[in-house]
């Protein structure tokens, strides 16, 4: 009899780490100074550079990074924040939180963000804010957006975009002729481009906001060492800031890598499912999306992949349809979202795959559309 050795199994993401990121650990751990110091604040000035951006405050999370971003911008009770409805929850829990309320935007069928014509739809006159979401890294057009809500605060939930450009700069940078600062949260979490473990990032034009925030994301602190305000504890650790600053130089080299693994995908599988971009932008393939034509088929695919150890994983997520944000919304208002919620898988890219291994993933595609 035969006893066939199943094929190993492919991991949906995997975090980019060298030797030389786990011997720039010990001296840390050595020194007894973990938390928040030079190298924290080395950090922040290699990202601000990285990121086209005067001013860079490292926090815990991407999550974190919103929640005190709307704090310094004084989002408070009952303020009415628009967010596109396609995304992971943290942006309206982040409203929520506040005692705001979220206020869902549909998205474009083939762009997965949502744009200024959907903005401006939704807008209504209690609207005193929006998080504008370059979904996955895609892109979006923040002047656009800008135009169609005068008189709207933005804010920029830039988690997964860093590393991506758009008419040649990187797409966190403020762009010519955006009116006023336009803050952008990061987010360092492993499935990213660039990991610090947990940790995040607020990236400003403004010294004032960036000063306010440094103060929020260290119990109120303030420079002249008061506690000027309540807040929370919200910082990075030197362990975490010395991985992103290891990881800084190779970040061209990861992303050539990314996206020439989403170009093998878009090659081989059918045209039109994976997402489009903006003209101008060039995305940092930091989730590679793929919507089937009807949930069966996805759901089929998930069931599958689960089996083989293939690391297929649903898409995102439709935000009213989620029991925490069920009553600031309906699904039938945001009929994009809820398709590509339903009907969305995101492929296996990092920088350990090799193409033996997307031929796997793409055949399982295959059989499923198949069936
Ligand atoms: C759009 C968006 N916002 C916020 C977050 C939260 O980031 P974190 O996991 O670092 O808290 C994520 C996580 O992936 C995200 O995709």
């Amino acid at each position: 009899m035969v006893n066939a050795t199943p094929p190993p199994p492919i991991a949906l993401h995997r975090p980019d780490v060298s030797p030389a990121d786990l011997a720039a650990l010990s001296p840390l751990l050595e020194s007894g100074l973990l938390v928040q110091g030079p190298v924290v604040a080395a950090f922040e000035a290699a990202m601000a550079r990285a990121a086209a951006r005067a001013h860079a405050v490292a926090v815990s999370n991407g999550t974190s990074a919103l929640e005190l971003t709307l704090a310094a911008l004084g989002i408070a009770a009952d303020a009415e924040v628009l967010v596109p409805a396609l995304t992971w929850p943290s942006p309206a829990h982040a409203v929520c939180l506040r005692g705001a309320k979220p206020r869902f935007v549909d998205v474009h069928p083939t762009r997965w963000n949502s744009e200024a014509a959907a903005f401006a739809r939704a807008r209504t006159p209690q609207t005193r804010a929006a998080i504008v979401i370059p979904q996955f890294g895609n892109p979006v057009d923040v002047g656009a957006i800008q135009a169609a809500l005068p008189g709207v605060t933005l804010l920029i939930d830039g988690a997964c975009v860093f590393g991506s450009r758009l008419h040649g700069a990187p797409a966190t940078a403020s762009l010519p002729g955006l009116g006023g600062d336009v803050p952008l949260t990061l987010s360092f979490h492993p499935r990213k481009v660039l990991t610090t473990g947990e940790g995040g990032m607020i990236l400003t034009d403004d010294a004032a906001f960036a000063e306010t925030l440094r103060t929020l994301r260290n119990h109120g602190l303030g420079p002249a060492g008061t506690f000027l305000r309540p807040g929370g504890n919200s910082r990075l650790t030197e362990l975490g800031a010395a991985l992103g600053l290891q990881q800084l130089p190779r970040l061209e080299g990861v992303l050539a890598q990314r996206r020439a693994q989403r170009a093998y995908y878009a090659e081989r599988l059918p045209a039109g499912m994976l997402q489009e971009a903006i003209e101008g932008a060039l995305p940092n393939a930091q989730s590679i999306g793929l919507v089937l034509g009807d949930s069966g088929a996805r759901d089929a695919l998930l069931a599958q992949a689960n089996a083989q150890g293939v690391g297929i994983g649903r898409l995102s997520y439709c935000l009213p349809l989620l029991p925490s944000l069920a009553a600031y919304g309906s699904v039938d208002t945001v009929p994009e979202a809820a398709r590509i919620a339903r009907c969305g898988v995101t492929l296996p890219c990092h920088t350990g795959l090799t193409s033996a291994d997307q031929d796997r993933v793409i055949a399982l595609v295959h059989n499923a559309l198949a069936m």
